[in-house]
């Protein structure tokens, strides 16, 4: 038995005050966990909660691409072994959920336009995202990593990706290691600007850190944003181990919240 946990973020980057509305999508994670769900089911809906928030960069939120679109990334895994992403999603509020029913696919990963027609063939929320304008550099993204009272571990991540980028651009969110990693030791998910999380596959090396040295979670993040981001590129990471609390840290504006059952 484990002591479920959660921990959640809600972007790194300037943007309006956004604390309250991470603890609210915390507490949905809190809930489900404290009723015996599962946490791919607590990661997944308090994930959910974010996308629907427009003040978060995901889903209803998400900032426009240079030309206007609105392109959703989203990404799931498990500490069992399982990953499933989706990249350049239109008209899907929720990626996450598309991202969740790859778990168990054979295929890890789907992109654009093949993965809105796997969505629609599997009956997935198909509407219009109405999306905003950037404000700022913003790296946001949303991310929560669950463990349930079994020990699994599970990291939903998801975004509209950093402003001011192309249609078709991809960064962190969707890709291993990148900006996200689990296993059954820990879990790491990284929020910020995603060109410079993926070349420092940041996430991955965060979580080597942790597990093959004796620094803590905590110091394990500050090593990987003062050793792998150069300064001034706004990253956040948060960990949850396979015990113990979650932890959180940024070199800028990131709400992030833990709970522990
Ligand atoms: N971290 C979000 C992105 O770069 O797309």
């Amino acid at each position: 038995m484990s002591a479920p946990a959660a921990v959640a973020h809600g972007g790194a980057g300037p943007g309006p005050d956004r604390q309250h509305n991470v603890e609210m999508a915390l507490n949905r994670a809190a809930k489900i966990l404290e009723s015996g769900g599962s946490a791919i089911e607590a990661a997944v809906e308090a994930c959910v909660a974010l996308e629907n928030d427009p003040v978060f960069n995901a889903g209803t939120g998400a900032v426009f691409r240079n030309d206007g679109s609105v392109s959703l990334d989203a990404s799931i895994q498990t500490s069992d072994g399982r990953i499933g992403f989706v990249i350049g999603m239109e008209n899907t509020p929720n990626p996450i959920r598309v991202a969740k029913d790859l778990l168990d696919e054979e295929i890890n990963g789907l992109a654009g336009r093949g993965a809105r027609k796997w969505a629609d063939e599997r009956g997935h929320n198909k509407a219009h995202v109405e999306g905003r304008p950037p404000i700022g550099n913003e790296g946001d993204t949303v991310g929560v990593i669950a463990r349930d009272s079994r020990g699994l571990l599970a990291c939903a991540t998801s975004t509209g990706g950093t402003s001011y980028r192309p249609a078709g651009r991809v960064g962190d969110v969707p890709l291993p290691g990148s900006g996200f990693w689990a296993d059954e030791h820990a879990s790491i998910a990284a929020t910020g600007v995603g060109e410079a999380i993926t070349t420092a596959l940041l996430s991955y090396r965060v979580h080597d850190r942790f597990t093959g040295s004796s620094l803590d979670m905590l110091a394990s993040m500050e090593w990987g944003i003062s050793e792998l981001i150069e300064p001034g590129v706004s990253v956040g990471l948060i960990g949850l181990g396979h015990e113990g609390e979650g932890a959180g840290f940024s070199n800028t504006d990131m709400p992030w919240a833990a709970w522990l059952g």
